[in-house]
């Protein structure tokens, strides 16, 4: 008997809707409310349930979170044991997995099932009478640990079974992982406790499960999905892997969207190719693509070998970890005069690729992980990341070792070092050759200026013979100036000659990034350029105007500023435009609100006003679509004269552009204020 009818009655239908909330969320990836109803749901369950502690049951979705922590944890012998899966490195071995079975089957054709090897950890979950009693991890395949109650915390794995028609006892297999995402924020937050962080999502997921204390399990950001069954009593599944899983995911349970019912072989071998080359922008670790026989009864029929199906196999990624040693450390100078240590480490195969070079990223990081010259260390490239030194074997240190030394005088100019926070920098500037060359190469690349054929050795020929001083020397470079230099055939320097001449004709986002400006990438660039619509306004804006540019911080302003107050800088620019480097108009930057009453006019706020602050009047003319300007130009529809108006007022007058007082705004405002 419950305490009260009414209250059981609401409970019963919270929990109903709690769980079918959840079952849209993390299993169909289909949320039919926002988080905060979600939340609602919950809190008023908690709350009766608090008034009626009668009505709290163990699959409440309120008791993920058990009370004390565990002593230790208990042994859990499997029913069935947890086996592992045979591995395949070449798409060879792939196919002679395919010829043994059917050889085996004596079948022409075999139907697979290719999923994702998510990179994470196996449990197995004991449902019975659709409840999760236990969950249990895969130890040594034979007998695991006991982690229910921090399996119970993951809200993805449902405490309850959905719908009907499930076996009365049910082991459910997966894996349980930590998403990339989850990762980075888990180990930020170590980081700002002061606690170690974890060397991968793996070992995260990993330490996680493995508490004694719930409640942190509880705070991971761990994830699930289900790929396999274990014990099946009292009910049937279907005779198909890939039906079993939709049956599993029916159920409530998460299934990954990298999984496919494939006719043979060779379908699975393009899955795999697929999946390789969206690795990197899946939210989630995988290893590799494993491939099952769909048929349960041809996976009976195959059965197994030492611990292993003959069933099934994994195809695994390259790996993206892999050991080496430093043979040295070298100091490399960037464009803006950054010292970064690089490990030259002896060749080694990992991520696909041969790296014979990782970054070090500053000095502090070096310390930090301590790495020596002649240390052996774990190297990881994952997908086009550069490669980077993960950590070092400590225990094949060598006896000899130093511990490393930033220079403090730069290793190209020798001008003195100078430390901002973790970043060493050489003080020589336009001095230091090797940012002269890093300039250029940036220069020249791409999404700047993108001179073709001008490549790394050019420019440093270039450098070194004194043919370039800076980058505008660039456009008066001269047919047998080029010729004179090593490999430089006719053709090629009339290849490089057109491709400097076509780079003539830019655009003013383009050119701003060009210019090498610190902190100012391609987005920035291209923010500033919509905003102030010329060069010549950019040059002479002040800080206070710089930071109102969208994305512009204090940090980027003063780059900016200080930039453009370099008369070296203001040379080199004029000198460029000199030669011809010239670039369309920007275009106001209109949203795609044309209806707004000032659509289309652009505005420029000059001199002082007294009824608001020039950012409220600024405000005010874009919610009514106008575009503020910096700068008065021929394309101003309108200047706003306060008091105090000075040289663009007077610009304004030359070039017969409306002019309003503060009255003349005040009243413009309230008409389409309604
Ligand atoms: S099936 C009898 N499917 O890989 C085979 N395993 O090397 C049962 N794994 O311990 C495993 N993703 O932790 C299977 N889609 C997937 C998997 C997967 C990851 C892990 C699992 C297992 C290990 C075997």
């Amino acid at each position: 008997m419950s305490a009260n009818p009414k209250a059981s009655e609401r409970v019963d239908a919270l929990r109903e809707q709690i769980n079918y909330h959840n079952y849209r969320y993390y299993v169909i990836d289909d949320p039919e409310i926002p988080d905060v109803e979600y939340d609602r749901l919950m809190i008023e369950l908690r709350q009766l349930e608090n008034d009626h502690p009668k009505l709290v049951i163990a699959s409440s979705p309120t008791q993920r979170v058990g009370g004390t922590p565990l002593s230790a944890f208990s042994q859990v012998v499997h029913e069935q044991p947890m086996l592992s899966l045979g591995n395949a490195f070449s798409d060879d071995d792939v196919i002679s997995f395919d010829r043994r079975n059917h050889e085996r089957l004596g079948v022409d054709m075999i139907e697979y099932v290719a999923e994702a090897k998510l990179d994470g950890l196996a449990i197995s979950l004991l449902y019975e009478n659709g409840e999760l009693v236990r969950a249990a991890t895969r130890g040594d395949g034979a007998t695991g640990e006991d982690v229910t109650h921090n399996v119970r915390t993951i809200d993805s794995i449902p405490l309850l079974l959905r719908g009907a028609g499930f076996p009365k006892r049910l082991e459910v297999r997966g894996e349980i992982f930590m998403s990339k995402e989850g990762f980075r924020k888990l180990n930020r937050a170590q980081n700002d406790k002061e606690e170690k962080p974890f060397a991968n999502p793996r070992n995260a997921a990993a330490g996680s499960l493995r508490q004694l204390d719930p409640k942190i399990s509880a705070q991971r950001p761990l994830s699930f999905y289900c790929y396999s069954t274990g014990i099946v009593e009292g009910g049937k599944l279907p005779d198909g892997h890939y039906q079993i899983i939709l049956a599993l995911k029916s159920w409530g349970l998460p299934v990954q969207k990298e999984m496919q019912l494939l006719k043979d072989i060779n379908a699975c071998i393009d899955f795999y190719q697929k999946i390789l080359n969206k690795r990197d922008k899946l939210p989630h670790d995988i290893d590799g693509v494993v491939y099952k026989v769909n048929s349960i009864s041809q996976q009976k029929d195959l059965g197994y070998i030492s611990r292993e199906p003959r069933w099934a196999i994994a195809h695994k990624f390259p790996a993206e970890e892999e050991i080496t040693k430093v043979i040295d450390i070298d100091i490399q100078v960037g464009r803006t005069g950054a010292l970064t240590p690089v490990a030259r480490l002896e060749p080694v195969f990992v991520g696909g690729v041969t790296v014979t070079n990782a970054t070090l990223h500053n000095e502090s990081e070096v310390l930090r992980k301590d790495v020596r010259i002649g240390d052996t260390v774990i190297v990881r490239r994952a997908g086009d990341v550069i490669p980077e030194v993960v950590k070092v074997v400590m225990s094949q240190r060598p006896k000899q070792t130093n511990v490393f030394v930033m220079p403090d005088v730069c290793p190209v100019c020798q001008s003195s070092v100078i430390k901002e926070e973790t970043i060493s920098r050489c003080s020589g500037g336009l001095i230091c050759d090797a940012q002269i060359k890093e300039g250029f190469k940036h220069f020249v690349s791409r999404q700047a200026m993108d001179i073709e054929g001008l490549g790394e050795k050019l420019i440093e020929q270039l450098i070194d013979r004194n043919k370039v001083q800076t980058i505008a020397d660039l456009y008066h470079l001269q047919r047998d100036e080029l010729i004179s230099l090593e490999r430089m055939a006719e053709k090629s320097a009339d290849n490089v000659l057109a491709a400097i001449e076509k780079s003539k004709s830019t655009t003013l986002p383009r050119f701003l990034f060009a210019l090498g400006i610190r902190e100012v990438g391609v987005a920035t660039a291209r923010g500033l350029a919509n905003y102030f619509t010329n060069l010549d306004s950019l040059m002479d804006a002040d800080s206070e105007t710089l930071i109102k540019v969208p994305d512009v911080g204090p940090i980027v302003a003063k780059h900016a500023y200080e930039f453009f107050r370099d008369v070296r800088n203001r040379e080199v620019i004029q000198s460029l435009v000199k030669s011809g480097v010239h670039w369309p108009d920007i275009e106001a930057d209109f949203q795609d609100d044309d209806l707004l009453p000032l659509s289309g006019e652009i505005y420029v706020l000059t001199g002082g006003l007294t009824s608001m602050s020039r950012d409220v009047a600024k405000e005010q003319l874009q919610a009514l679509g106008a575009k503020v300007s910096g700068s008065v130009s021929a394309k101003t529809s309108v200047v706003v004269a306060g008091e105090k108006a000075g040289s663009k007022l007077t610009k304004a007058e030359k070039l017969g552009i409306a002019v309003l007082d503060e009255s003349g705004l005040i009243a413009l405002l309230a008409k389409h204020s309604k």
